[in-house]
């Protein structure tokens, strides 16, 4: 890789110790993925948030970290493990909830932002066409690559740290225009009916993996292109995809192609995959759980708008619905509506907190939860999954 002289000196530990590491970490992995170089970024996103996806090791290098460690850009953090103020409400125990609380001091000593979400472009965290940054979280790179035209590598939460810490990152991957071209077309066509994203997201993610599809055939909303991206990342491991007419890159996603794969997308066959992501109809649903990723201020307020006029179902499932904790405060009267039947959650969500305390069978409309939630998968769940409206059916009559 070619290093400037300050990158050098930096790596020669003049810039002391927590420089180091972190320069060193950059220029191995640019080494590793063949990178010509470091490119300046505009903020920084971690990963690695939770104590119970990053555990006591994880702390215990953080703490590491955060002695000699600084960031220098905006960083900002992934949901941590539990609301920070209502914790004991969804179960979590009191041990986890102190640890949970010493990985965001661990965090908040480097300079990094408390916010914990998984989607920051929301809440003012918003990256410019163009810009390049290091971003962990899987659906908030896809959203930022695809529909803000910002260029992100799929970071896993060390890599950003340092990332963070320099103010750079290494060049390859997505933040070059070669790789940014479609590499198969994904042609849907649902006779009319409203696409699922979720399922339209796992279906391509099973089938396509790492490529970068160009989808022609559907009109998504913004919150749909968050359901969508998310999905395709949790099924496969897409991390930049295309829709004709829609995002920023299309017009030029097909430039020097040759003849692409092409995937015909039915209504029966997003019927087919909706079905295989409820594995069997339990008796019982213990959590109705929205928010994967985080409900923008227009999800909670139709979430909202569906429970008004009804009353909880007695002996109903629990609800929780995840957002960020600034849409939360902007969405003060559908909060208060939503409360009358559940919490809505802040800073966390139903894969990264210890869900397997309050739940056996979780039921969720998110394409990516469903891929998480599995007893073969991360939190041990039986899933069911449905609509939005399906869902609040569960927990209002
Ligand atoms: Fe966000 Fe948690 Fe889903 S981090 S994308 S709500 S798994």
């Amino acid at each position: 890789m070619r290093l400037s002289a300050d990158e050098e000196a930096i790596l020669a530990g003049e810039g002391g110790e927590g420089r180091r590491w972190a320069m060193e970490l950059l220029v191995a992995l640019g080494t590793i993925f063949g990178a010509e170089d470091l490119v300046a970024i505009a903020s920084a996103q971690l990963a690695g948030v939770s104590y119970k996806t990053i555990g006591d090791w994880g702390l215990r290098w953080l703490q590491d970290v955060s002695r000699t460690s600084v960031v220098s850009v905006p960083t900002f953090l992934n949901p941590a493990g539990m609301d920070p103020e209502r914790w004991e409400l969804m179960g979590v125990e009191r041990e986890f909830a102190a640890k949970q609380r010493s990985i965001l001091r661990t965090y908040n000593r480097m300079g990094v932002e408390l916010t914990c979400t998984c989607t920051p472009y929301l809440i003012g965290h918003l990256p410019a066409f163009g810009d390049h940054l290091a971003w962990s979280e899987s659906s908030a790179v896809s959203y930022a690559n695809s529909v803000l035209g910002a260029r992100t590598n799929r970071e896993g939460g060390p890599s950003a740290l340092a990332a963070a810490v320099i103010g750079k990152t290494p060049r390859y991957g997505l933040h070059l225009d070669r790789n940014r071209r479609a590499t198969a077309i994904v042609r849907v066509d649902a006779d009319g009916a409203p696409v699922d994203y979720g399922s339209l997201g796992v279906l391509v993610g099973r089938e396509l993996g790492m490529s970068v599809p160009l989808f022609t055939g559907i009109a998504p909303r913004p919150d749909d292109m968050k359901s969508l991206g998310a999905a395709m990342a949790a099924s496969g491991a897409v991390a930049l995809y295309h829709v004709e007419g829609t995002t920023p890159e299309a017009a030029t996603a097909l430039e020097g192609a040759a003849r692409l794969p092409t995937l015909d997308v039915t209504q029966r066959m997003l019927s087919e995959v909706r079905e295989s992501l409820t594995e069997t109809i339990p008796a019982r649903v213990d959590l109705v759980a929205l928010g994967c990723p985080h409900l923008s201020l227009e999800e909670v307020e139709e979430v909202a708008a569906r429970l008004r006029g009804k009353r909880p179902r007695r002996d109903g499932p629990l609800l929780w619905v995840c957002t960020s904790k600034e849409v939360k405060k902007r969405a003060h009267d559908a909060v208060r509506t939503i409360e009358r039947f559940g919490r809505v959650l802040t800073d966390t969500c139903m894969v990264v907190a210890p869900v397997e305390s309050v739940a056996r069978t979780t039921a969720t409309n998110s394409g990516k939860a469903a891929c998480y939630l599995p007893m073969d998968a991360f939190c041990s769940q039986r899933v069911v999954y449905g609509s939005t409206a399906e869902l609040l059916d569960l927990v209002a009559e």
